[in-house]
């Protein structure tokens, strides 16, 4: 039997909420299939950590993780702590640092849960985000000029380079090549004359070793559109940093709540551990009632079961998820009166037990 070690980041807000929801899928689905085991190691970094230590995580934090099969997070970020303090001091240098420049976010409205466009459901919305994950937009260079004075500036550059361009699009085609064969690809090459060109010119020699793939350039405010009007067209996306985070969180809205969407954090060569997280934040105005939506830290969790190898639980836990969003109970999110606690008892009871339940995927 296969051990585990996750090491698990509730964080602030909701995240501290969800994460138990996502940790008790996965030990349920090991009770089912018997194939591995879960070993945890909880870290208390987050804003509260922070208000203590003067520090989001330890000057060792990266170190700390590092030995880890895959990290668990729930969500960074709370009042009381300036947000590009808290995500610069704990989630994006763990982006950085283990290499991890895929974030996949699949789309998916659910069967049971209505998206908010009329007559679009599953058939229409099932779309995988392919987000850049460690430069671009997000590379963190840049700098304040005469602060606080009539002549004071800002500087934030996008940085783009030719190896990771390649190597995201390269990853988006062989998705790509294992659905329906279409790549979009997020551009805004009109008006980003320098790093949209050359993301432009690099996706299509990548897609020259694809000739199987149908691949199409819009440029990302024309996709964006795209997602509400015909999101049937949608197949894999590719996006760089910065529209990849836009695009994402509409694809939630489109699922019908911000509580559903999942992100996977990955280094495809397995050198660093992946990390697993809801696409959503800290909700800090949800947060402490116990009414989040846990379906988001679930699906994250069936992602790293994917990510682990453990094909036969990932899928046992998208089914339960499945049957839940089916039947129900329902969080306040979409329209119900369960708390995260009633909801994840749900899901946990539905792992296993309805055999007849078909995955997506
Ligand atoms: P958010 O995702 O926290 O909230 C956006 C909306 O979605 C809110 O209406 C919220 O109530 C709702 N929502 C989010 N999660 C939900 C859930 N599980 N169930 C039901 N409803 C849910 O985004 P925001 O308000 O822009 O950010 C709040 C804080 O979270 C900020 O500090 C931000 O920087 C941080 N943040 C962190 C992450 C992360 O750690 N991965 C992601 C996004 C935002
Ligand atoms: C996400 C979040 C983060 C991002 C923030 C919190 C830095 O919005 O994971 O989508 O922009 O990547
Ligand atoms: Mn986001």
């Amino acid at each position: 039997m296969t051990r585990y070690s996750i090491a698990v980041i509730p964080g602030d807000g909701v995240g501290m909420e969800v994460v138990p929801e996502g940790l008790a899928a996965i030990r349920r689905a090991a009770e089912v299939t018997g194939s591995y085991s879960i070993q945890t190691r909880e870290f208390p970094w987050s804003c509260q950590y922070y208000l203590e230590t003067g520090r989001m995580m330890p000057d060792d934090g990266i170190d700390q993780l590092s030995d880890a099969d895959a990290v668990f997070l729930g969500a960074v970020g709370f009042p009381g702590v300036a947000d590009h303090v808290s995500l610069w001091g704990l989630l994006l240098p763990i982006r950085q640092s283990f290499d991890q420049y895929v974030n996949l976010r699949p789309i998916e409205v659910l069967d049971g849960i209505a998206s908010p466009l009329r007559d679009k459901g599953r058939a229409e919305i099932d779309i995988l985000c392919i987000r850049e994950n460690t430069e671009g937009e997000y590379a963190g260079l840049g700098g304040r000029f005469h602060v606080g004075r009539p002549e004071e500036s800002a500087v934030q550059t996008a940085m783009f380079t030719r190896r990771g361009v390649e190597r995201i699009a390269r990853y988006a085609f062989e998705r790509a090549r294992e659905r329906k064969g279409r790549l979009a690809s997020a551009t805004k090459s009109n008006a980003l004359q320098y790093t949209a060109v050359m993301w432009d010119e690099i996706v299509a020699e990548v897609g020259r070793d694809y000739p199987d793939v149908e691949v199409t350039n819009y440029h990302v405010d024309a996709l964006a559109a795209r997602f509400v009007t015909a999101p049937e067209s949608l197949d894999v996306v590719v996006g760089s940093n910065l529209f990849g985070d836009i695009l994402t969180d509409l694809g939630g809205a489109l699922q019908g709540s911000l509580g559903l969407p999942a992100s996977a954090n990955l280094n495809p060569e397995r050198r660093y551990p992946s990390m697993f997280e809801p696409v959503h934040g800290s909700a800090p105005r949800r947060a402490g009632q116990g009414v989040a939506n846990p379906m988001a830290a679930v699906w994250a969790a069936s992602l790293m079961l994917d990510h682990l190898g453990e094909r036969d639980a990932a899928r046992l836990v998208m089914d339960g998820l499945r049957h839940v969003a089916l039947h129900g109970p329902r969080t306040r999110d979409l329209g119900g009166t369960a708390t995260t606690a009633e909801l994840g008892a749900a899901i946990v009871s539905s792992i296993g037990a309805f055999p007849e339940v078909v995955s997506g995927s």
